[in-house]
């Protein structure tokens, strides 16, 4: 239970476990959150046993319902099966298994497994031999994960393009999705490839291709420990992960500059000469991380001259890009699992271009499969909404662009530093916005009753309203858009009426002074025509006084880093006005942290 307590941020909608004991094999299963089936456990125990799965859920085919969560037996109850990801081709397997006399009994796409597992089971007593049998015939992503009765040591897991990873312990083993789950019990861990089965036993673990021939292990060690993912004192990990922001952004910075004072980034192993002939640069990403990437282009075209382009990875590869060897395509994931990236990045791959990484997870896929990776280093994140990883992969992205100027010649040495400096004064400047936010905590808690709260920015200030929309709509469940401010007028202000909030994210009114007087002049139209301003400004910048509302102070910061820290006070809102609407912040509803189905 307390494994899948560290991976319910993947899925909450249904929780289910098996366990192999007296001989046989008993599972119990509930809808929603894991709470309802450790009640159902503790009123109807299941008999006590050392081997067993369990599984979270985050519904694709079936509703979340107690028939629905797994783990899924076949109809003797002699197998069972958790699985994360989609089978494709499960309703022809379905129909198939039912003229041979099965009987389906859940909606899922899972369950047609239980009672192939059964099938190949019952002819070869061998469960890792029925599971690779069975894999040959699925299609789609798949981790799955089974025990049988018939061998009551056994635990086998397989996996295509879901993760799955193995912990390694002193007569124990374990299979997660992610280490989180037994990183209280070894740190030391196996990655599992493509197309891989592997079969726990009490005296170790076996890997083998779908093939069955044998694969090579690789094995590695975690470098977090458990205590990095529990809550340390706060009433939620959103709140406990925005604290840990200064920490995580110095943390990133670690370790870059050589002795010679040149930026170093290790990981990124694509050569110089490589790098030097790139002639586009194209980030692909989802949610928080695609804001990331949004913000990042700034830096990359300023740094470096090279054109960028941002796109959300589930629509990257269904347009054909246009893509080549020149092509530097970077993407960025918090969890390095999410689907539609790496999906996105196989893509490039097989238009020949050379794929960066910037990630949070060790081991995880989407570095794997990258031709370079960058990581952040931000500790584990286990709230939904993205806060730390969000800043770090900022961070990344900076270093990212430094580099290529440096490498390019775009950049002087002592213009690289300069600003390795200025990333290095951020964690102090968002500790500082941490100690204000009294203020904007009160704020949120009076707008709780409110239906809409509209974001405003221009320049790097616009992925920023993209980004502090996101977090509402996700967090406090409420209609939240972004705008560039500068369109404002060609639309969404005929939404301005009278109350109604406005976050608008002023650009400093240093450097480019020009868009810092533009959108004084869109504070004061929305304002004219009712809306209740919300400001978010350098402090020093007088002029947007009389027209706030409300005003929240940001520390003096480069133009082009200002988004490390204007976004903070936007994460401090939403998580405190989803609280005051009674939400769950941590886990919020519909929602999963890393989504690994397309
Ligand atoms: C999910 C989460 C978002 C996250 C996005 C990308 O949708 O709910 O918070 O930003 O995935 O995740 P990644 O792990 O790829 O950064």
């Amino acid at each position: 239970m307390a494994g899948l307590r560290r991976l319910e941020y993947r899925g909450y909608d249904s929780a289910g476990v098996a366990v192999l004991a007296d001989g046989g094999l008993a599972a119990a299963r509930k809808a929603g959150k894991l709470v309802n089936l450790e009640k159902e456990l503790a009123a109807r125990p299941l008999p006590s046993g050392t081997t067993g799965i369990g599984h979270t859920r985050w519904a694709t085919h079936g509703g979340p319902t107690d028939a629905n969560a797994h783990p899924h037996l076949d109809n003797a109850g002699q197998v069972a099966v958790v699985h994360n990801g989609i089978i494709e081709n499960f309703a022809g397997l379905r129909a198939e298994l039912a003229e041979r006399g099965h009987e389906l009994r859940s909606e899922t796409d899972t369950e047609v497994v239980a009672h192939l597992l059964a099938e190949e089971f019952s002819a070869t007593a061998d469960l890792a031999e029925a599971m690779r049998l069975v894999c040959r015939r699925l299609e789609g992503a798949f981790t799955l994960v089974a025990a049988h009765a018939g061998e009551p040591d056994v635990v086998v897991g397989a996996r295509r393009n879901s993760p799955l990873v193995v912990g390694v312990g002193e007569g124990e083993a374990f299979l997660a999705s992610d280490v989180a789950a037994f990183i209280a019990h070894t740190r030391s861990a196996i990655e599992l490839g493509q197309d891989q089965v592997v079969e726990l036993r009490r005296d170790g673990v076996t890997v083998t291709g779908f093939d069955g021939r044998p694969a090579e292990v690789r094995s590695y060690h975690v470098d977090w420990d458990a205590s990095a993912a529990e809550k340390g004192g706060y009433d939620y990990f959103m709140l406990k992960e925005i604290a840990e922001q200064p920490k995580a952004v110095a943390d990133t910075l670690l370790g870059r500059i050589d002795a010679s004072g040149a930026l170093t980034l290790d990981e990124v192993r694509i050569p110089a000469s490589e790098l030097r002939e790139v002639d586009k640069v194209v980030i692909v990403a989802c949610g928080t991380a695609f804001h990331a990437g949004l913000i990042a282009k700034y830096a990359i075209e300023h740094w470096t001259r090279i054109p960028c382009e941002v796109e959300l990875a589930s629509e990257f590869r269904y347009r054909d890009p246009i893509l080549d060897s020149r092509s530097l395509v970077i993407a960025i994931s918090q969890s390095g699992e999410t689907m539609d990236t790496l999906m996105a990045l196989r893509h490039a791959r097989e238009q020949g271009s050379k794929v960066l990484a910037i990630c949070n997870t060790n081991g995880s896929t989407i570095p794997r499969e990258s031709d370079a990776v960058l990581y952040t280093h931000a500790g584990p994140e286990v709230a939904v909404a993205s806060t730390k990883a969000f800043l770090t992969q900022l961070v990344a992205c900076y270093l990212v662009a430094l580099y290529l100027g440096q490498v390019r010649g775009t950049k002087w040495g002592d213009e690289i530093r300069a600003v390795v400096r200025d990333l290095a004064q951020i964690s102090g400047a968002v500790e500082r916005v941490l100690e204000t936010m009294g203020p904007v905590r009160e704020l949120a808690r009076s707008l709780a009753d409110k239906d809409t709260v509209l974001f405003l920015g221009r320049h790097v200030g616009y992925p920023v309203a993209l980004e502090g929309a996101l977090k509402l709509k996700e967090l406090a469940y409420m209609h939240a858009e972004g705008f560039a401010a500068g369109e404002l007028k060609h639309g969404p202000i005929a939404l301005i009426e009278e109350d109604l909030p406005v976050v608008v994210v002023v650009p400093s009114p240093r450097g480019r002074s020009v868009l810092h007087d533009k959108i004084v002049s869109n504070i004061q139209e929305i304002r004219a025509r009712g809306a209740r301003t919300i400001v978010i400004a350098e402090e020093g910048d007088e002029t947007v006084v009389p027209y706030a509302d409300h005003l929240v102070r940001i520390p003096v910061t480069p133009v082009l880093l200002s988004p490390l820290v204007a976004t903070v006070p936007l994460q401090v809102f939403a998580c405190e006005l989803a609280t005051a609407r009674g939400n769950e912040v941590d886990q919020p509803r519909n929602l999963a942290k890393s989504v690994t189905v397309e």
